[in-house]
């Protein structure tokens, strides 16, 4: 059995890899900003007002595990703001940053102390933070907060290959969550192969960029 910690953890693709690694019998720490009763109902272990930006909050949520192991972190809760270069809005653009890229290092940054040897940390980026991958172009804060995602989190296997934890950088797909509306594919699928890659994850190949059915994506 092993302890998961995931933020973004009351819908989404957040609840349902909380609810498939409580079914196969892991402990999931799942914090969220307002618990929903899906999430409630999961018999996890819940934290609820805790916002990835905010430092007091994830302090006090790593005081409260006091010695507890961390075996994966996955940093899941994101957003998704639209704007293109004719509609520029630079506060979307730094409130997606402060989330996508920031939240998810300050986060690594106060777990830190909950890892040990053979623990995994997870970043779910998109591939619309892939540089090779822009073939359309427009959403400029995701993209390019995604991409720092991404630089944050080769950053992040280098500085903990030496500790034994291991860096996975996931695209989960294209999902039908809130985030981008029913066309997409099942949360339940996108999950099933995100958990996939986590299983699989070695420290030799710490610091990779897979989609969540196994495919290594560009740069
Ligand atoms: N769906 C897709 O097709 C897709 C594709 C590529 C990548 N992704 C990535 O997958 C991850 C999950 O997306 P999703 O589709 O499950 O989106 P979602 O249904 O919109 O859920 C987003 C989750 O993140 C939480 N969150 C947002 N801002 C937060 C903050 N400041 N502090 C704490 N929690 C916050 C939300 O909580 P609230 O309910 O409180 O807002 C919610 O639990 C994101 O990182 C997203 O970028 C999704």
């Amino acid at each position: 059995m092993a302890t998961a910690l995931i933020t973004g953890t009351n819908r989404g693709i957040g609840l349902e890899l909380s609810r498939q690694l409580r079914a196969r019998g892991d402990e999931v720490i799942a914090l969220c900003r307002k618990p929903s009763p899906e999430l409630e109902a999961l018999g996890v272990r819940l934290f609820e007002g805790v916002e990835v930006t905010d430092r007091g909050a994830l302090q006090a949520v790593s005081r409260d595990l006091g010695a507890t192991r961390i075996d994966v972190l996955i940093n899941n809760a994101g957003i998704f703001e639209r704007e293109s270069f004719h509609d520029l809005d630079f506060d979307s653009i730094r409130r997606q940053f402060e989330v996508n890229a920031l939240g998810a290092l300050l986060v690594a940054s106060i777990m830190q102390g909950h890892l040990a040897r053979g623990s995994k940390i997870i970043l779910i980026t998109s591939r619309m933070g892939s540089i090779g991958d822009n073939g359309s172009g427009s959403y400029y804060g995701y993209r390019m907060s995604k991409a720092a995602l991404n630089m944050a989190g080769v950053n992040l296997a280098h500085d903990f290959r030496d500790k034994g934890v291991a860096v996975a950088i996931l695209h989960p797909g294209m999902v039908a969550t809130d985030m981008v509306g029913p066309h997409g594919i099942p949360v339940a699928e996108a999950a099933e192969g995100l958990i996939t890659r986590i299983d699989e994850l070695r420290i030799e190949d710490s610091g990779g960029f897979w989609h969540a059915n196994g495919e290594q994506l560009p740069w």
